[in-house]
């Protein structure tokens, strides 16, 4: 049990002695320390006992004697808080957190679990934009936090390989490039998307030319030799493209399914499907009929006998379960997708395949200049926004360390240039559209993941100093040098730590810890600009230096859940 859950248990005891049965899950974190260390609203017990929240409060805060770690206990309003004694718990909680290491935070919610998480799904024959980061930042992050409430997870990715997009790229590529200067080209994975872009504008202008990328379609599933051979060469350019920028931002998956496969594979259930009396034959076409379940029609086969995005998805959902033996499947998607995926998961419990499957719904990423959309060309690759940041950024640290070697500036560089595209990606909650700004997400003054590396290296840079000043003094330590209100707050924030991870598994969401683990170093910024460390007296340095090492461990604890490097020097 971490110390957070034990204060908890004890506050509970203290409330059952007045008859109040609440959940270690009822008690919140107050907006600021200073109000109290953790809160109990008073709402539903008025509810329940047909008196005033405020009225209930107050009854209770003059009633509960404090003990244990608890202090003191006062309403505010309709709130109940806790104080604790925070010189305790910051002994208790150092204590845990020098022990447990990387691992303080962790909990074992999902022990025995096994749980599929399934994220970037990219398609092949189109860019890879900064849009599709974000769908990445948050599926890698979800891996982690799962695998911190102790999960076993497998990361799973779903290339979209085949279908319409693809027929459009492959129309243009036969009809408007030629062998020789295919082989010319070097980013390839880029040039497809570029391809596809025109591919849609001239399909857009020319309906003859629609019908041609359709008839692509029907010739490249019944197998048309040539035309697989084009694709298979192009789908690895983009494959390949993928695999590079899997490993620049740090990502890795167990498992690969493929969109190829399972229309394959949806095909060949057809003859089954259509044993279920929702599923029709609709003027050549095969839909499935959920309007009385309020959910409208879904095309799974056209009438040329092409297959549709559906099609695939219903193999794949039970493959997913069938030979990976997992207990949940979550689905990192474009919430534009909700009402796709409620067809989808219909469908399968209308079969009987009864399964724990999730949509992770996540708001579109756009630019200043408009919706991100590689039908309109108004697209940011990927690529192009990490090699104009990282331009900028190396150009910025060879002139703060003019003695480091190429190697160090370079991989520096890159560090803060991830981070600052994960963080930028996490900070809003998945329900906001953001509105991605490169420089924004680069500023080491904002709330941003090269401020938290920053912070990482200030605080690293003291314990640098530290050896040559201070070494060797042997000094008992007694946290009651640990007497302004930041570094009370600060010890509340290390305590929160625990909370916040299990909020993120809970809710889907890591916005939840990049707001934590900014206020964290927001925090400790404030501390070290007002409070001296290396110059304090013996005592004081003594019980300032353990704070800080706990909350070196918490922010690397944190940061490496987003999946952002961090740096011993910036
Ligand atoms: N490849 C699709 C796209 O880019 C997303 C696939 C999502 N996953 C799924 N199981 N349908 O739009």
């Amino acid at each position: 049990m971490t110390i957070n859950q034990k204060i908890k248990k004890q506050i509970v005891s203290l409330l059952k002695k007045q008859k109040v049965s609440i959940k270690i899950e009822d008690l919140e974190i107050p907006p600021s320390a200073a109000m109290g260390d953790l809160a109990l609203p008073c709402f539903e017990l008025a509810k329940k006992l047909k008196k005033n929240p405020s009225e209930v409060a107050k009854e209770l805060a003059e009633k509960i004697k404090p003990s244990g770690a608890v202090i003191n206990v006062k309403n505010s309003g309709p709130y109940l808080n806790f104080l604790l004694d925070y010189f305790k718990v910051a002994e208790l909680l150092f204590k845990e957190i020098q022990k447990q290491k990387s691992r303080y935070g962790q909990n074992k919610e999902g022990r025995g679990q096994k749980i599929m998480i399934e994220y970037s799904q990219p398609n092949t024959h189109k860019e890879f934009h900064v849009g599709h980061l974000r769908n990445v930042c948050i599926g890698s992050s979800l891996v982690n936090v799962y695998k911190a409430c102790g999960y076993k997870v497998i990361p799973a990715n779903y290339i979209g390989d085949t279908g319409a997009h693809v027929a459009k790229t492959l129309w243009y590529l036969q009809n408007f490039t030629n062998e020789s200067d295919l082989a010319k080209i070097e980013n390839k994975g880029e040039f497809l998307g570029n391809a596809y872009a025109q591919a849609v504008k001239k399909n857009s202008e020319n309906q003859n030319y629609k019908q041609q990328a359709q008839e692509i379609l029907k010739n490249l599933e019944e197998g048309d030799f040539q035309l697989v051979e084009l694709w298979q060469k192009t789908r690895k350019w983009s494959l390949e493209q993928f695999e590079r920028i899997y490993q620049e931002l740090g990502v890795n998956f167990d498992v690969y399914f493929y969109e190829s496969e399972e229309e394959k594979a949806g095909k060949k259930m057809l003859q089954k499907l259509l044993k279920y009396p929702f599923i029709k034959k609709s003027e050549g076409a095969i839909i499935a009929d959920l309007s009385k379940y309020d959910l409208g029609v879904l095309v799974l086969l056209r009438k040329d006998g092409t297959a549709l995005y559906g099609l695939k998805d219903i193999p794949l959902a039970v493959k997913k379960f069938k030979n990976h033996k997992v207990k949940k499947s979550l689905y990192v998607m474009d919430i534009r997708q909700s009402q796709y995926l409620k067809q989808v998961f219909k469908i399968l419990e209308l079969m009987g395949f009864k399964k724990i499957m999730i949509h992770v719904p996540y708001e579109f990423v756009q630019l200043k200049s408009g919706v991100i959309s590689s039908r309109t060309g108004n697209v940011v690759t990927y690529n192009e926004v990490k090699a104009a940041a990282l331009a900028k950024v190396i150009n910025e640290t060879r002139q703060r360390h003019p003695k480091w070697p190429e190697k160090k500036v370079n991989d520096t560089a890159m560090a803060i240039v991830i981070a600052a595209l994960k963080f930028g990606m996490l900070k809003s909650s998945n329900n906001k559209i953001i509105t991605f700004d490169i420089d924004e997400a680069l500023d080491v003054n904002g709330m941003t993941g090269p401020y938290l590396q920053y912070t990482y290296a200030r605080l690293n840079s003291i314990f640098v100093k530290s050896r040559k000043t201070c070494l060797g003094a042997k000094i008992n330590l007694d946290y009651k040098n640990l007497a302004t209100n930041i570094e009370k707050e600060l010890v509340s924030d290390l305590l929160n730590y625990p909370q916040v991870i299990l909020e993120t598994q809970k809710t889907n969401d890591p916005s939840a810890l990049t707001h934590y683990l900014y206020k964290l170093a927001q925090d400790f910024n404030t501390f070290y600009h007002k409070l001296p460390v290396i110059k304090a007296a013996a005592e004081v340095q003594a019980a300032r230096f353990e704070l800080l090492k706990a909350i070196k461990q918490v922010l690397s604890n944190g940061m490496e859940l987003l999946g952002l490097t961090v740096l011993e020097e910036m």
